[in-house]
């Protein structure tokens, strides 16, 4: 058992607070990104809806993403969990990382060119955000068996390659 086992319910209290204060916030911005589509004309909304998306976006839902992903990667070692379940969440957590990224360039974008974004865009990466988070929650709560799951062979077993550079030998 590891050495951190005391501490994991700590740590999986501090990972799902910061977890659902990052997706909050992820839909909160894509939100207020939406109205921001309708408020082009209305100046005073435009910019307010501007500094509520630059000052979300830096200081509250970013640090909540890097506490998440920092408290999730200890609860690996700690709970010793290198399964292949959460080998397939940590691919669908890519996922919500790269709309966290497309946010804040949304974000700069909106405020370098004074124009709302694509709606159309909006909408699909919207609808994408739900679908990622329950595939996330299917997989650490049901933690389903996925030794069957047809995978080419470099990645189920050693393939005995070398590293391209020299490593120190103690
Ligand atoms: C890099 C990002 C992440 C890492 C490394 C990570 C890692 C982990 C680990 C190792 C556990 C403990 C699993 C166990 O005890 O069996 C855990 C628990 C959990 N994670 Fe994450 N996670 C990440 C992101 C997320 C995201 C984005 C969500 C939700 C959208 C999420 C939701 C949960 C939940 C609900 C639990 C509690 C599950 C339980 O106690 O059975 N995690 N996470």
């Amino acid at each position: 058992m590891s050495a951190l086992a005391n501490i994991v319910p700590h740590l999986k209290a501090f990972h799902v607070g910061f977890i659902a204060l990052w997706m909050a916030g992820l839909l909160a911005l894509f939100a207020m990104l939406s109205r921001q589509c309708d408020a082009v004309d209305a100046e005073s909304d435009f910019r307010r809806i501007r500094e509520a998306t630059h000052y979300g976006y830096t200081w509250v839902v970013t640090p909540a993403a890097g506490l998440a992903v920092g408290t999730g990667l200890a609860l690996i070692f700690a709970r010793e969990v290198f399964t292949i379940w959460m080998f397939g969440k940590l691919i669908l957590v890519a996922g919500l990382v790269s709309l966290h990224g497309w946010i804040g360039h949304t974000i700069v974008a909106v405020a370098e060119t004074g124009r709302g974004p694509k709606r159309p865009i909006l909408l699909l990466l919207n609808l994408t955000l739900p679908m990622l988070i329950a595939g996330v929650l299917f997989l650490v709560l049901a933690k389903p068996n996925l030794a069957g799951w047809p995978m080419p062979g470099w990645l189920a077993q050693p393939v005995g390659g070398t590293l391209p550079f020299d490593v120190p030998n103690p």
